[in-house]
């Protein structure tokens, strides 16, 4: 199986080195894997002058799975726009197509005291938030900043959906509810915005195929409370790019530490990118202190998505499980009487555990 590893910037590097790692020895299909590293991000600046160098995109083309750390460097929200270094990845999304983003927000019972939540609240949560991910105010047109007549600038984003976006992450959601616990929420802003009324029409329409999956709607200021107030009542939420992605950090934040969190994200075939969701935290960069869990798992979603090994995939989640229930924690995820380790000693844990 060819392997791109794009480890990226800040944490990127240092938590992918040890995902990769874990992905090798846990597959157990009796796979080669032949990894293939190349910058992205400001990375992908730095070595070529464009947060996706073109070789980097051929590479991702060419793989069957993309193993990838984070984009983002201090200070880059004053770069140009096409020099970010989230534009690299943005562009490699839409480029291999890669629309469903699954975000899983699942609180290992070891750190119920890890969440900014009371642990009534917590208690057993497993959802997924499906985010569209090639749509939406990411990518429509017009955009840009722009002098109107009278000389004051004017920024544009469109927030734009067509029909047979929202119906096939619409599908995408039925039948990941179907395999889950049969509910799905669509979250959109129908009271206000027309897009939204079409997606709204769209996923009612599609859910007329998937009976057996119970669909309820909820606008997505309603739904951001309802991720604080009754989180365990969600198992699917399906959204669009925007608000998947603020939604996904809240829901992160529930299970005691983005840092915990994986992400698939995948189009019409096997091939997927794998991500952490979090960034690049360029403020505790190289210093050993973050969490190479998020990446970890994100391997283990790889083996399971692209390379049809779910027996390597429970392996890898069986010895995350493992490194909690020996008392291991990350600097973000450690509370009193647990013992705190670096990024290294984590995988390496995570390692020895499989
Ligand atoms: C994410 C990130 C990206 C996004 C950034 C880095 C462009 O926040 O994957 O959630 O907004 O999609
Ligand atoms: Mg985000």
């Amino acid at each position: 199986m060819k392997i791109a590893l794009l480890p990226g910037d800040g944490i990127g590097p240092e938590v992918t080195r040890p995902a990769a790692q874990v992905l090798v020895a846990a597959a157990t299909r009796g796979r080669a894997f032949v990894l293939t590293e190349a910058p992205i991000g400001g990375a992908g600046v730095a070595a070529a002058g464009d947060p996706l160098p073109e070789a980097t995109a051929r590479l991702a083309e060419d793989s069957d799975a993309i193993l990838f750390g984070a984009a983002g460097i201090a200070g880059d929200t004053l770069l140009p726009a096409t020099q970010r270094p989230g534009a690299g990845l943005l562009r490699l999304r839409k480029r291999l197509g890669l629309y469903a983003n699954y975000r899983p927000a699942v609180l290992y019972p070891e750190l119920i005291d890890a969440s900014s939540l009371k642990p009534g609240i917590v208690r057993g949560l497993d959802l997924m938030i499906l985010r569209e991910l090639n749509g939406d105010a990411y990518f429509g047109e017009p955009r840009g900043i722009a002098a109107d007549a009278s000389g004051e600038r004017v920024g544009v984003n469109t927030m734009r959906y067509t029909e047979s976006e929202i119906r096939r992450i619409a599908h995408a959601g039925f039948r990941l509810a179907r395999a889950r616990k049969g509910k799905l929420c669509s979250v959109d802003k129908a009271n206000v915005l027309e897009v939204m009324k079409l997606w709204r029409e769209v996923v009612t329409a599609v859910g007329r195929e998937y009976p057996d999956v119970a669909l309820s709607h909820m606008f997505v200021d309603a739904a951001a409370m309802h991720l604080l107030r009754r989180p365990t009542d969600f198992d699917v939420i399906v959204t669009g790019n925007m608000f998947g992605d603020i939604l996904s950090d809240e829901a992160a934040m529930l299970t005691g530490s983005i840092g915990m969190l994986p992400s698939a994200s995948l189009g019409a075939d096997r091939r997927g990118l794998y991500e952490p969701v979090h960034g690049s935290a360029p403020d505790i960069a190289g210093q050993d202190v973050a969490n190479p869990l998020g990446a970890i798992l994100s391997a283990a979603m790889l083996l399971r998505f692209s390379a049809d090994d779910a027996a390597g995939a429970d392996r890898i989640e069986a010895a995350v499980r493992a490194v909690l229930a020996q008392g291991l924690r990350t600097a973000d995820i450690h509370t009193p009487g647990t013992t705190r380790v670096g990024t290294a000693a984590m995988g390496a844990a995570v390692l020895a555990a499989l």
